[in-house]
């Protein structure tokens, strides 16, 4: 970027490893790409001590207006977006990076209102999500008929509880379905685990997050990577299918190529009006 171009200043809302990876990419990398890191907030604010610049930590969530920010992206919890993803669209636009948030439909409308009316965007990540554009355009065109997405983990990769945590559990030895149905219900059972659902169900809104239908599968085989796929159906025998393989570290609930695409939806987000946007 040109001197003297100005800066998108970026809030992170969330600490863990997304929001760790977010803040060492903006700080060595942000300005090249015309970012500049504006706030980091964490739930505990311990965490930020002795890694984040004491001017870069907010220590209210609340107080976000005062750093004025461009874009706040949420790397912490469903619980965000369906707080504050209401007044942070108000000042900015935003990247909801748990979209199983917007299964609440009180949200989802909420969150679109939000952004139609102060021409800011809600940022979607594609995350593991391949052919989100293209699921989107389809939609778009009243193309898309039936959309169905199945993520398969191993049993350990799962941050589940209840039910499903058990299911998952007991399919140490045999490949075993957790859930097939529509998203719509998945998501409060496993927020962690299917953002990469909720997108989908963004991308197309035909169908939502009651016509997009998911399914969740423990897999024993698969010690080292995580698959994602997606089957798309139009009219006249339409159809298409995707299979993604993200190499993940036994046990991990986050694939490593996750990180990285979280990085390139971040430098997509330059703006694009008061709408939904995948990115
Ligand atoms: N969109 C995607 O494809 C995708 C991929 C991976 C993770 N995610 C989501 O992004 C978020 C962060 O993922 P991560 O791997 O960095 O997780 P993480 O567990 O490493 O970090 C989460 C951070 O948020 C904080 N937090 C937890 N619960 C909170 C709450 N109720 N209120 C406020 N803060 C809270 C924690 O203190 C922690 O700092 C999660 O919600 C996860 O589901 C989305």
């Amino acid at each position: 970027m040109s001197e003297g171009q100005s800066k998108r200043r970026v809030g992170i809302v969330g600490y863990g490893h997304l929001g760790q990876y977010l803040v060492r990419r903006l700080q060595d990398n942000g300005l090249q790409h015309g970012l500049e890191l504006a706030f980091v907030w964490n739930r505990d604010a311990n965490k930020l001590k002795g890694t984040v610049p004491v001017e870069l930590q907010l220590g209210k969530l609340t107080d976000f207006l005062e750093r004025r920010v461009d874009i706040i992206i949420e790397v912490a919890h469903p619980c965000i977006a369906q707080a504050h993803g209401e007044s942070f669209l108000k000042a900015a636009d935003f990247m909801v990076g748990s979209p199983t948030a917007l299964a609440d439909l009180e949200t989802e409308l909420k969150l679109r209102e939000a952004a139609r009316q102060s021409g800011h965007t809600l940022y979607i990540p594609s995350g593991a999500l391949w052919g989100g554009q293209d699921i989107q355009r389809m939609d778009d065109g009243g193309m898309l008929q039936a959309l169905t997405v199945t993520m398969v983990k191993h049993p350990n990769s799962f941050r589940l509880g209840g039910h499903l945590g058990e299911l998952a559990q007991g399919a140490q030895q045999k490949r075993t379905v957790l859930y097939d149905g529509p998203v719509r219900r998945l998501c409060p059972l496993a927020p962690n685990n299917v953002n990469t659902m909720a997108a989908a169900c963004m991308a197309a809104p035909s169908l939502g997050f009651d016509g997009v239908k998911g399914c969740l599968i423990a897999d024993p085989d698969l010690p080292d990577y995580h698959v994602v796929e997606t089957e798309a159906t139009g009219p006249g025998g339409f159809s298409v299918r995707t299979r993604r393989k993200n190499p993940a570290a036994c046990g991990a609930v986050t694939g490593a190529a996750t990180f990285t695409a979280f990085w390139s939806s971040l430098l997509v987000c330059q703006g694009h009006g008061g709408r939904v946007y995948l990115c």
